[in-house]
């Protein structure tokens, strides 16, 4: 959480920090500010709320000739988001500026040690003890007296740092968040990932933890250690334009509505489809080099996430039991790991996360390392931390996805978990031949069918116009209907803060049926399959008590509407891969409700994209 920015080099430097800050923001948006060296000095502007309110005072700033530049987007933690609170934040003597991500765990023994030498403080941050403790160890090198602090901190951080007295220089560091550095022809940007510098250069430099980054207009240094280290650019994987509205709204529309582009290109590159009808298809999966002999001996799979992700798990869990025949164990990574958990290298430990940076799902991945597991990981951001952590990666290439609500990721995890699936059932010998070329054409037909539901969106804003006013939803599904009921009401509580729960459908009555009346809505996922008529069963339970029922049905299913106030109906044809059909109008209804609400949508209050804090 948080987003910082820094360049060093372009002529209107605050102007690049600015927009690098508004392509951060996802990551946070309590305060803003950037800071520039100014004759001896340091400049600070900052502002309480969004980036928007930072560009209001920064409205002349952009066009000064100023070199050098750093900026922060804050998620609060230590101190309330008020404009002594935002980042950059000063030392002392005003001679340091620091943009911080993460947080420092002691800071309040070495405020303590700072305060006892007499230094004093003007804000609730941890961050301030950084500014303060590079000042009390700067004497003219900025490097040396960051590395000098750098030993001193414990906990997370990527840091942003410069000096009054050196404009044209900027360190970098990072322990724990994540940092890149972009690499142009006379200029060098540092930022939390590459949207900021994509703009400007797609040359890239992901830092590893401990490394400090020194970046002046014609040089950067990498160092560890003390020293220089060699190091090697990599090309940003995505365009600008990615990253841009492209038409739409807001962001989370653009998303939703990329889904089956997204999921078309991850067929196209991961099938390579024989000409022959009867010849198996292969799985292209070239960051996965794990022996057939590996997969055949795993004894379990765990699956790591959090909050989207972890639904995308519990859908794979389905996907992996049936098709693979491995026992697989969704689980928050958060809980998992201060569990003591039983691992021996036989269990396949799944890392699924959109951003590669949740802190737990980190911290859980290098414990299962540890424990001799093997990890694969499920990532959308390129080069980020548990991408280069784990021992293979699956890129989900879902391209920027800046709504803080996670859609298109959602999708692309399924479908990303599915082929895993396929392809260990493929190696196991647990479904035959026909079955993988059966299912492999169903995923290819699944673009289509993600249109159609795309078609729904009038209907499902009809819909979203009438339930607008609740102030409680319960979203119900059994199977893969399950997680996909409590991932509509995480959407719907994100966006457009009605508070809603979503239950396996079996559970209501247990204690959810309690809630049901007149006033409540009650969302059914209640598709052909298995367990139809049991769904079907618990429709009529809530019918009797007068709920209001709302059902996402199957396009054939005509009797269900003598039970239904609203019925959204989508085309099934294949079990296991209707999850990624139903997701669709889920999110959209999300999306209307928030939207007829008033809701800012892509940054809905208190939530950041990106949790890189426990
Ligand atoms: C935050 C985001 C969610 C996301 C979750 C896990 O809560 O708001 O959209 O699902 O983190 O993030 P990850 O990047 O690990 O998928």
């Amino acid at each position: 959480m948080c987003g910082i920015v820094g360049c060093v080099g372009l002529p209107k430097a605050v102007r690049v920090v600015l927009d690098g800050l508004a392509a951060l923001e996802y990551r946070g948006y309590d305060s803003a500010g950037v800071a520039w060296p100014d004759r001896g000095g340091i400049m600070l502007v900052r502002a309480a709320g969004r980036v928007g309110e930072l560009g209001k005072l920064l409205a002349d700033a952009v066009d000064l000739e100023v070199g050098t530049a750093i900026g922060h987007t804050r998620w609060a933690t230590h101190g309330p988001p008020v404009e002594k609170n935002a980042h950059p934040q000063k030392s002392w003597d005003g001679r340091i500026a620091v943009v911080h991500n993460g947080i420092i765990d002691n800071y309040p023994r070495l405020k303590a040690d700072l305060e006892g030498e007499g230094i004093g403080f003007r804000s609730d941050t941890d961050t301030e003890v950084v500014a303060n403790l590079v000042a009390r160890a700067y004497a003219g090198d900025l490097t040396s007296a960051v590395e000098k602090t750098l030993p001193l901190l414990d906990g997370t951080f990527a840091l942003g740092i410069v000096a009054g007295d050196r404009p044209g220089l900027i360190v970098g560091a990072r322990r724990g968040s994540p940092l890149v550095v972009g690499v142009g022809a006379g200029f060098h940007l540092l930022a939390s990932d590459a949207a900021p510098i994509i703009p400007h250069t797609r040359r890239v430099v992901f830092l590893d933890d401990d490394q400090v980054a020194v970046i002046a207009s014609g040089a950067c240094e990498i160092r560890a250690n003390g020293a220089a280290v060699d190091y090697a650019c990599s090309e940003a994987a995505w365009s600008a334009e990615a990253a841009q509205k492209g038409g739409y709204r807001h962001f989370m529309l653009k998303e939703i509505h990329e889904q089956p582009v997204v999921l078309e290109n991850m067929f196209r590159n991961r099938l390579l489809l024989p000409p022959a009808a009867d010849a198996d298809p292969e799985f292209n999966f070239p960051d996965m080099d794990f022996s057939d002999d590996y997969f055949r001996n795993v004894s379990r799979i765990v699956l790591l996430a959090q909050g989207t992700a972890h639904h995308a798990c519990m859908v794979g869990r389905n996907m992996i039991e049936r098709v693979a025949r491995i026992p697989a164990f969704p689980e928050y990574a958060a809980d998992f790991r201060y569990r003591d958990p039983i691992l021996d290298p036989s269990v396949l430990v799944i890392a699924v996360t959109q951003s590669g940076e949740t802190m737990d799902t980190l911290h859980a991945v290098r414990l299962a390392r540890e424990a001799g597991c093997k990890v694969l990981a499920l990532v959308n951001a390129v080069g980020s931390s548990i991408a280069r952590e784990a021992d293979a990666v699956f890129y989900l290439n879902c391209g920027p996805e800046i709504g803080v609500a996670s859609t298109k990721a959602f999708t692309a995890m399924i479908a990303g978990l599915y082929f895993l699936a396929l392809r260990m059932g493929q190696i196991r010998e647990t479904v035959d031949r026909g079955e993988i070329r059966r299912r492999v054409n169903d995923l290819l037909g699944v673009g289509h069918r993600l249109q159609a539901a795309l078609a729904l969106d009038q209907p499902i804003r009809r819909i979203a116009d009438k339930y607008r006013d609740a102030n409680n939803f319960l979203f119900l599904g059994r199977g893969t209907g399950w997680p996909l009921a409590m991932e509509g009401a995480l959407k719907l509580k994100e966006v457009s803060y009605i508070h809603a729960e979503g239950y396996d459908a079996a559970e209501m009555k247990h204690g959810p049926i309690a809630l049901v009346d007149e006033n409540m809505p009650v969302f059914f996922i209640a598709l052909e399959g298995r367990r139809y008529d049991k769904v079907v069963g618990n429709i009529q339970e809530v019918k009797a008590r007068k709920g209001r029922i709302i059902v996402l049905a199957s396009r054939n299913d005509r009797d269900i509407s003598k039970l239904a106030d609203d019925v959204i109906r989508i085309r099934t044809e294949s079990g296991i891969m209707n999850s990624i059909c139903c997701a669709i109008p889920l999110q959209l209804l999300a999306y209307h409700i928030a939207v007829l609400r008033g809701s800012d949508v892509d940054k809905p209050k208190n939530l950041a994209k990106s949790v890189t804090v426990e």
